[in-house]
């Protein structure tokens, strides 16, 4: 169709992304993200447990699709992501015997080789092709005083996971910026944790380049305001920052469900998604790419989360058309 392709519309201002697996590569959607985005990510394919899931054994069929979709459409791609407590197979957290890890300088010791093995691997294998890595992903709790999650990677380790994470991908990925992504950044408790946490790896030489906000908000929160706090928040740290998963729900609660959604719906949706891209032009300066977490309604992680029903959280409806939420980004009327 002939409407403005976002990519041009943004081109001034960042790279604009969608999250992505195979189905997303083909026919009219393949179009769709090859019209409208100049940058990539893999929704699941280059997770620990898509990339490795048993040791030493690495799998990279719908990785390198992706990647070779991304470069013959001069895309860039976000590399997500090397560390989560999530999408890791049982086998890293397993002991020379096989049973579950408990804090021993030993299991540490092994836990920390398989993390540099599995970086060494997968970010050397796309050290020309990624632009950016998610390093870590999801690592604060805003309960815990000192704003780490108890995660087993934690547990066996305490910080030291996420210094050898940075210091490894630097090496074996010289040109990707290094990232550090987590949620509800928005939430100023749970950012100042992670400020907290970024400034003392920064301190010690820990090569943080990045912060990534994931912005996953629904049709009425997080607000402009709450999203402009975000991201000033962080400027003092000279960080780039990215927006990584971005998504709106139509849904405030969890007892609602509808199988289309209303009107009215999609007009909070486009008015919610325009004050998150006022906020992200301001900061142009500092914002470095913007991605959707999801190409078009057909297909979303919401559908599943947190309970199961329809959701319509992005910028094109499940036939892959603009919705009001397209034209209020791209500043144009919706035509009638
Ligand atoms: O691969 C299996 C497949 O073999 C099986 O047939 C199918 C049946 O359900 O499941 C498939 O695994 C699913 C996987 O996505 C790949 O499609 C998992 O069940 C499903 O839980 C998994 O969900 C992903 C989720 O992360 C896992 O935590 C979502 O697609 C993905 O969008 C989501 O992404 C995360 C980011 O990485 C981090 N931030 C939050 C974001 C949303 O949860």
């Amino acid at each position: 169709t002939g409407i403005p392709s976002l990519k041009t519309v943004f081109a001034s201002d960042f790279p604009i992304g969608a999250a992505v697996g195979r189905p997303q590569l083909l026919a009219e959607r393949g179009q769709l993200l090859a019209k409208h985005f100049n940058s990539v990510t893999a929704g699941n394919a280059m997770k620990w447990d898509a990339t490795e899931p048993t040791e030493g054994v690495f799998t990279y069929t719908d990785a390198d699709a992706i990647v070779a979709f991304a470069r013959a459409n001069a895309m860039l791609v976000r590399g997500h992501t090397f560390v989560w407590h999530n999408q890791t197979p049982a086998w890293v957290f397993n002991d020379a015997n096989g049973q579950p890890m408990t804090a021993t300088a030993a299991n540490k010791t092994l836990l920390l080789a398989r993390l540099e093995a599995h970086i060494r691997a997968v970010g050397g294998r796309y050290a020309n092709d990624v632009s950016a890595w998610d390093v870590v992903n999801e690592v604060i709790d805003e309960n815990q005083s000192d704003g780490l999650r108890r995660s087993t990677w934690y547990a066996i380790t305490g910080l030291d996971y996420i210094r050898t994470a940075f210091r490894v991908a630097r090496q074996v990925a010289p040109n990707a910026k290094l990232f550090i992504n987590d949620y509800n950044t928005n939430v100023a408790a749970k950012r100042d944790k992670l400020y907290n946490l970024v400034a003392q790896l920064k301190a010690e030489g820990v090569p943080v380049d990045g912060v990534g906000h994931q912005q996953h908000g629904n049709v009425s929160w997080p607000t402009g305001a709450e999203t402009d706090a975000m991201i000033a928040a962080f400027l003092p740290l000279g960080v780039e920052q990215q927006i990584t998963e971005m998504d709106t729900s139509i849904y405030t609660s969890s007892s609602e469900s509808f199988t289309t959604p209303p009107a009215d719906r999609l007009a909070s949706q486009a008015a919610r998604y325009k004050a998150w891209f006022d906020v992200y032009r301001k900061y142009k300066a500092n914002i470095t790419s913007v991605t959707l977490w999801g190409l078009a309604d057909d297909e979303t992680w919401l559908d599943s989360y947190p309970v199961s029903r329809k959701d319509f959280p992005l910028l094109f409806d499940v036939q892959l058309q603009a919705k009001p939420a397209y034209w209020a980004v791209i500043g144009a009327a919706s035509p009638t």
